[in-house]
């Protein structure tokens, strides 16, 4: 076990820039779990907008802050916490799963974390996400276009209190579910500039991964998916075609022979893991949770719950496991007390809040991206190959729905002498958009993290982004060769991983579960429950 380090508490600081500029900020140089100084430099604090309190974790880029783009990051859900970000996705830091007997998690550093070149504000929203939260009742009630609203005040806000970033290039990454508000943010942004608001925010583009766009494209994508991977016959999807007019969801039985056909596609793929159809699906995978506790779910949940409960399962790798790490850490006094976190102010800490008060008011961001083709951005969409949440199908169909000139044809994208996806890019007067596959992994939910493969093609990325800062291009090209064309890897030296020594999660390949089930936990964390978590169960979309 770890000896806190969070004892060492440091002074807050409270900047007020403007009277309606309230931001509460933290350095905080170590964290519990985490052996020594943080490598990096982490800011923490609370943004307040309208009557939420906005929490934030800010790391610093490695490499030149003055001078390296700026990111604004939010996860999806609805209600996942941005630390899901910056520990199992594109962030510094990850939980060190080998070897674990209880007691705050320990944390280890990530070397391919897009913070080694870039600025990244990783912001709790909407409001009820992480460590976020609401001065009045009323305030908890969120939507998409309020919660992009906060989220772009939030922005705002922040830029504002920490001035020295406004001139950099500012880029919004958002994945999964974030795709709609994430786009809503883009499009605040775009229309305050043209507003003449100042500040002016430094828009450069954005990134999403993984997005919900439009519900409909996207919903309807699933079955395409699921029949062109073979999880569906050719006979059922024909049938389909046939009696459902190529609308294949929220299906009434007012349309009996595509209902029945709905009925059986549903049956097939409700035991498939949607976040990536190849690894597990372990509705039961929360390590505290009791035999009987699982039992029951799945009685509940799976009337097919033969296929999942045979004794083999737990053997295998789930990315529970590693999310179960979260909530001890996250809900540790000290953890919270280094974050600078206010006490007291949100009930248990959960990873993806599931009880969110939020209205989906947008079920398509279309129409936004078709008016955002038109400002010149720079823009970055990848998808994995095998989601069956957010299918790469239905992201290929919005994309053309822009109707972009193509400028680089499909073709496949390398990370040390492997494709690792396939990747198209499309311009149109300025603005210009790559679409990336990566080949059957989910970037949130593969191990090894998606960063590995994700890096790479962000470099490539930024680095076509940053016309205007020769010295970042520069940088980057002095890293290795960069062209139009991704085959050129590795980009980096430090990208020449090794399986086993530095993930986690391919650690975990060793049957992971039986040295950390139950026995060992269960002691060191007095049988306290925290939810199953399990999206694709509850209908969430991550
Ligand atoms: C992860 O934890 C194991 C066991 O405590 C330790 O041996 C290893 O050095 C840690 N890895 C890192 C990268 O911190
Ligand atoms: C099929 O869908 C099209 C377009 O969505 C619609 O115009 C048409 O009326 C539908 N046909 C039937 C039989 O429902
Ligand atoms: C989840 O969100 C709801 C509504 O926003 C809030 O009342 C609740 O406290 C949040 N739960 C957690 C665990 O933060
Ligand atoms: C797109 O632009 C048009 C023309 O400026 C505008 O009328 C429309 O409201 C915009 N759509 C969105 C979703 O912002
Ligand atoms: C798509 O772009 C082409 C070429 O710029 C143009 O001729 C065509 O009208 C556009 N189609 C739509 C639906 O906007």
């Amino acid at each position: 076990m770890k000896t806190p380090h969070s004892l060492l508490l440091l002074p807050l600081l409270l900047l007020a820039v403007a009277a309606n500029v309230a931001v509460c900020a933290k350095i905080v140089k170590t964290l519990p779990g985490f052996e020594g100084e943080l490598p990096f430099k982490l800011e923490t604090g609370y943004v307040s907008v309208e009557d939420s309190e906005l929490f934030y974790y800010f790391i610093e880029s490695q490499s030149n802050p003055k001078e390296d783009p700026i990111m604004l990051w939010y996860s999806g859900g609805p209600g996942c916490s941005a630390f899901n970000g910056l520990v199992y996705e594109i962030g510094p830091l990850a939980f060190n799963i080998t070897d674990y007997e209880g007691g705050v998690p320990p944390l280890q550093y990530y070397p391919y974390s897009w913070t080694e070149s870039t600025s990244i504000l990783f912001v709790d929203a909407p409001v009820g996400t992480g460590f976020s939260y609401s001065k009045t009742q009323a305030g908890w009630y969120t939507s998409d276009t309020e919660s992009a609203w906060q989220t772009y005040q939030f922005l705002r806000k922040w830029l504002m209190a920490h001035p020295q970033y406004l001139k950099l290039q500012l880029f919004i990454g958002a994945d999964s579910y974030s795709g709609i508000s994430g786009s809503i943010v883009v499009n605040n942004i775009v229309q305050g500039n043209e507003a003449g608001v100042v500040p002016r925010l430094n828009l450069k583009g954005y990134i999403l991964g993984c997005p919900r766009i439009d519900a409909t494209i996207n919903e309807n994508s699933k079955l395409i998916f699921s029949h062109r991977i073979g999880l569906v016959s050719d006979d059922i999807y024909e049938a389909a075609q046939k009696y459902c007019n190529g609308s294949y969801y929220e299906v009434t039985t007012s349309e009996p022979k595509c209902y029945e056909v709905i009925k059986v596609f549903d049956r097939l793929i409700k035991d498939i893991n949607k976040n990536d159809i190849l690894e597990p699906k372990c509705t039961w995978a929360s390590p505290q949770q009791g035999e009987d506790m699982s039992r029951r779910a799945l009685e509940e949940t799976s009337s097919d719950s033969f296929i999942l409960s045979t004794p083999k399962i737990p053997d295998m790798w789930c990315h529970n496991f590693n999310y179960a790490m979260s909530y001890w850490w996250g809900n540790d006094q000290g953890v919270q007390e280094a974050l600078g976190v206010r006490l007291g102010m949100i009930g248990d800490w959960v990873r993806c809040n599931k009880s969110l008060q939020y209205t989906m008011d947008v079920s398509s961001v279309l129409d936004y991206h078709k008016n955002l083709s038109r400002k010149g951005l720079q823009v970055l969409i990848y998808n994995g190959d095998h989601d069956l949440t957010i299918p790469c199908t239905g992201t290929q169909e919005w994309i053309k729905l822009l109707n972009l000139t193509i400028v680089n044809d499909w073709r496949p994208w390398i990370v040390d002498g492997q494709i690792a996806g396939y990747t198209i890019k499309y311009s149109e007067s300025g603005y210009r958009l790559t679409y990336a596959s990566v080949l059957a992994r989910n970037p949130q939910t593969t191990p090894p993290r998606f960063d590995k493969l994700c890096f790479p093609l962000y470099y490539i990325n930024l680095a076509s982004f940053s016309s205007g800062s020769r010295s970042f291009a520069s940088r980057v090209q002095e890293k290795g060769e960069l062209r139009d064309v991704p085959e050129v890897h590795p980009l980096l030296s430090h990208l020449n991983w090794k399986r086993a020594d530095n993930f986690p999660g391919i650690e975990a390949e060793v049957p992971v579960e039986k040295r950390h089930h139950r026995s060992s936990l269960d002691s060191s964390h007095s049988g306290k429950l925290y939810p199953v978590d399990d999206f694709v169960a509850s209908g969430l979309m991550y």
